[in-house]
């Protein structure tokens, strides 16, 4: 698991302002940026891998449970922090739950949508690791 942190300006009473740039702070040069928004408790997202896409993924606003699972080690982590987001490389099934009603989840990825990067099917992972 990795932890990425982002510049952070604290301008006082003007807010903050979090910055993340490709193969700087964020490990890759990113190609995809999508948020989620609109979530309710009972939300569920992900239970996939994918083979090749590396992410990383931020909780902009609230908070939400991310579990990893490599095959070999399980994490389950609570975001709820712009500056902090966890990097979720290939091969790693990852799921989002339990969000806070006003979550909102940024993700950066370092390449274009392509339905056949997925594993959606866990005993597909499973055998794929
Ligand atoms: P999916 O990645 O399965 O969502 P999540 O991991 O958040 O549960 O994406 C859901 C659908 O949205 C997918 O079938 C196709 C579409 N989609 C795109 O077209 N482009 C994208 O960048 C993403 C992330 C999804």
């Amino acid at each position: 698991m990795l932890a990425i942190n982002l510049k952070v300006f604290k301008d006082k009473s003007d807010g903050v302002l979090y910055i993340a740039e490709g193969a700087k702070e964020i490990p890759f040069e990113i190609k995809r940026v999508y948020f989620i928004d609109k979530v309710g408790r009972n939300s569920l997202r992900g239970f996939h891998a994918h083979k090749k896409l590396q992410q990383v993924i931020f909780c902009l606003r609230g908070s939400f449970e991310l579990d990893l699972y490599t095959g070999k080690t399980q994490r389950k982590l609570i975001l709820d922090s712009p500056e902090h987001g966890i990097y979720i490389g290939p091969k790693v099934w990852h799921s989002l739950k339990r969000f806070s009603k006003d979550c909102l989840v940024a993700v950066f990825a370092s390449d274009y949508y392509k339905e056949s990067d997925y594993i959606r099917d866990f005993v597909k992972f499973r055998k794929y690791i």
